[in-house]
């Protein structure tokens, strides 16, 4: 295959079959994700039949949702789970943690990790928290390494911004469908340039709906992107490790 045919060669569904994904809202009824079981089991039903092997269920945690501790939402994923016998996909509980006013308080109730090491963390879409990097070192002091949801989605973080994350200790998980547009020009444009640079660790859907269903369909990459992808893909297996 010639270089020039083969930088434009797009892999569209080769990504699912076996996946890991380490962020989604498919816990029914506890925020803005998924509002019914229905829904979820239809979700988990579409998945399964891509071939995505592994979820981390990833709830909000955040001070507007007072309810979601890291205690109810390990209730909630127990119940979750007898409910979806039959269902092949296995899930985990995690959380996306708003690092918010609540934020060291949540900490002290114990945090729901990845791998008893990896915190997926957010912060507002509107503005970074003026105590940040304070928060950011209290993670790590507290022995886990915090992992930046969908740093792409922020609009006040340029490359340099993002970058000082990085040297913060802050490991990033790219959205897969910013890749796709998903969520406007600028999300788009910087995905592609984070990842082209080498910059994510893991990736994820960030489902939040079964509208979310054309993402999958619709999600084309470019063979070096399919293969940057891929990589990601595989630190997200080991996240899977306990
Ligand atoms: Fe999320």
């Amino acid at each position: 295959m010639c270089a020039l045919f083969s930088s434009f060669f797009s892999q569209k569904k080769d990504i699912w079959p076996g996946m890991t994904d380490v962020h989604s809202h498919l816990l029914p009824g506890v925020d803005d994700g998924f509002s019914s079981l229905e829904d979820s089991r239809e979700m988990l039903a579409f998945l399964q039949e891509l071939g995505v092997k592994r979820m981390f269920l990833t709830p909000h945690i955040m001070a507007d949702l007072a309810k979601n501790r890291a205690v109810t939402l390990k209730e909630h994923f127990g119940t979750f789970r007898e409910s979806c016998e039959g269902i092949s996909v296995d899930m985990r509980l995690a959380a996306e943690y708003m690092l918010d006013e609540c934020f060291y308080e949540r900490m002290e109730e114990g945090l729901l990790s990845y791998d008893g090491e990896h915190v997926l963390v957010e912060v507002s879409c509107l503005q970074a928290p003026g105590d940040l990097f304070e928060k950011l070192y209290a993670i790590q002091l507290n022995g886990f390494i915090p992992v930046m949801a969908h740093p792409e989605r922020y609009p006040f973080w340029d490359i340099s911004g993002l970058m000082k994350l990085k040297e913060h200790g802050c490991k990033f998980q790219l959205n897969l469908f910013s890749l796709a547009g998903f969520y406007g020009t600028l999300p788009h444009k910087t995905s592609l340039s984070l990842l082209k640079k080498g910059y994510y660790d893991f990736a994820g859907t960030d489902i939040h709906s079964l509208n979310y269903r054309r993402g999958y369909d619709t999600l084309s990459l470019k063979k070096d992107q399919y293969e940057a992808v891929e990589k990601l893909l595989h630190g997200n297996e080991t996240l899977w490790k306990q």
